[in-house]
């Protein structure tokens, strides 16, 4: 296995993978690595020739200080289960090298940023944006794996891989759920172990909503929030059911030719926890 830290490192690696003819999958991470990760290592390894896998904590996309302050932070322990699972590389780089000079684009992407996670962090997705572009521009990856947990963002990686002509085809991976239903993140490390167990709830209630008919949309809404906002400790920021394309509020359970998507996020104290079911 393979660890860089440059750019220059990572590109070499690449461009003799390909001239060999070897199909390049990446994985663009944030580390503390969990079972959603090794499951996109699975399926990477499944279709590609070689596997890359990235951990760069993306500073741009963090709207405050603490939350990038406290992110989980596990290197050692990443490069150990990542030897185990036969991922080709790692590249880890430094903010310095990601970011030689400020990046200074502003992406637009439409509506899809206007609500939800692009409407209570801002500058967000302008943030994924500019690393996941970069990333794909040094890699020249075919493949590039992403979890459906982070809807709204793959949303966004797909129009922007679209936008900008990159080669690369966006996979998007289904959620892992732990034993109890809670969607894996790599911020479940920072739960208390009471706000661990009332977690549950979010996709005990998601599951239970996506299932009930002959509720209106606003009825399942409320119905939702109430239940999360009821559990102690948990408090709803949004819940909005969306078409699962253009990611626009519906107003008619029936009304979506897309498919209609019910997203979340809830607060356990200063942890965000995000999840998404299919209605
Ligand atoms: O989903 C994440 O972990 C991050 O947003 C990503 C895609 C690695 C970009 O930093």
């Amino acid at each position: 296995m393979e660890v860089f830290t440059t750019i220059k490192e990572v590109r070499n690696f690449c461009k003799k993978s390909k001239s060999m003819g070897r199909s390049i999958g990446l994985i663009p991470t944030m580390g503390a690595l969990h079972g959603g990760h090794i499951a996109l290592v699975k399926k990477c390894r499944e279709e590609n020739d070689t596997t890359i896998l990235s951990i760069f904590i993306n500073p741009l996309q963090f709207n405050n200080k603490s939350d990038l302050l406290k992110y989980p932070r596990n290197t050692d322990k990443d490069l150990e289960i990542l030897k185990k699972h036969s991922v080709n590389c790692i590249f880890i780089p430094d903010a310095k090298e990601m970011y030689p000079v400020p990046d200074e684009r502003v992406f637009n992407f439409g509506s899809l940023d206007k609500r939800m996670e692009g409407h209570f962090r801002p500058t967000h997705f302008n943030g994924v944006a500019k690393i996941v572009s970069r990333l794909l521009q040094i890699t020249d990856a075919d493949r590039a794996y992403f979890g459906e947990k982070d809807y709204q963002q793959l949303a966004i990686i797909k129009h922007l891989v679209k936008n900008l002509n990159f080669n690369t085809k966006i996979v998007p991976c289904p959620t892992v759920r732990e034993k109890d239903g809670l969607a894996m993140s790599s911020r479940n490390a920072l739960l208390t172990d009471e706000q661990r167990r009332n977690a549950a709830v979010i996709s005990e209630v998601l599951k239970e909503a996506s299932k009930k008919t002959g509720l209106t949309v606003q009825e399942l809404k409320e119905r939702v929030c109430r239940k999360i906002n009821d559990t102690p400790g948990l408090e709803v920021e949004y819940f909005e059911i969306a078409d699962g394309e253009t990611l626009q509020p519906a107003v008619y359970r029936e009304a979506s030719e897309n498919g209609l998507v019910g997203c979340i996020a809830v607060k356990a104290g200063e942890v965000r926890l995000i999840d998404n079911m299919v209605f």
